[in-house]
């Protein structure tokens, strides 16, 4: 596992020297993320009035700068104790195929750029639901199989104001429906059908056979 903060351990450099010495140093902060348990995650969170504030782009600079140091594919507002209708997620090309193959799906998993979604909306379409492997920043640790809708239609609106709308399948879509239920208080152990399926990932690998 890749150490989250990315400082060295024994520097005499404050970690605000070290990251103004990044390249990238742009001024955003790692939040705290609130884990199970914490009543802001069962919260329905507010919608965004305006989503083009300067306010909400430090928010979401912050939410990304999380994401990516928890090695998350996605992050809701929520987890960082803001309970407001924002979410971001990114799936970089090597993640998708890797879960390409978790989930054996024929059409492979397509990576996905950076999204910040304000005020999402979600839409079915279709019935087909399918079971995947879910973790969570909040659970850290801990994975599940959970039931998702396979084909899903979402729109939401970017900080700079554009609206995005988009038709996505398999792991895209169940990004998304996982990020979107923390806006509505629901964790994934919540949408889980077989408990059994739930626990530790260092505990569930003992148990998998030998590939
Ligand atoms: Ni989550």
């Amino acid at each position: 596992m890749a150490e989250s903060s990315g400082f060295p351990p024994f520097s005499r450099k404050s970690p605000l020297e070290l990251v103004k010495n990044r390249p990238h140093y742009t001024p955003m902060a790692l939040r705290e993320i609130a884990r199970i348990g914490h009543p802001v995650l069962r919260k329905v969170a507010e919608e965004v009035a305006d989503p083009t504030t300067p306010e909400i782009a430090a928010l979401v600079a912050d939410m990304i700068e999380t994401m990516r140091a928890s090695e998350g594919v996605g992050l809701a507002a929520p987890q960082i104790l803001v309970s407001r209708r924002i979410l971001v997620f990114e799936v970089a090309a090597a993640r998708a195929s890797a879960e390409s193959v978790d989930e054996g799906e024929a059409e492979g998993t397509l990576p996905v750029g950076l999204t910040t979604l304000i005020n999402p909306v979600l839409e079915p379409l279709g019935e087909e639901m399918e079971l995947g492997w879910e973790g969570c920043l909040s659970l850290p640790g801990m994975a599940g199989m959970v039931p998702r809708y396979v084909h899903l239609r979402y729109r939401g609106v970017t900080p700079e104001g554009e609206t995005i709308m988009r038709d996505v399948r398999g792991f895209h879509a169940r990004v998304v429906q996982h990020e979107a239920d923390h806006l509505d208080g629901i964790l994934y152990p919540m949408r889980m059908q077989d408990l059994s399926t739930f626990g530790y990932v260092d505990e569930m690998e003992k148990s998998l056979p030998e590939i």
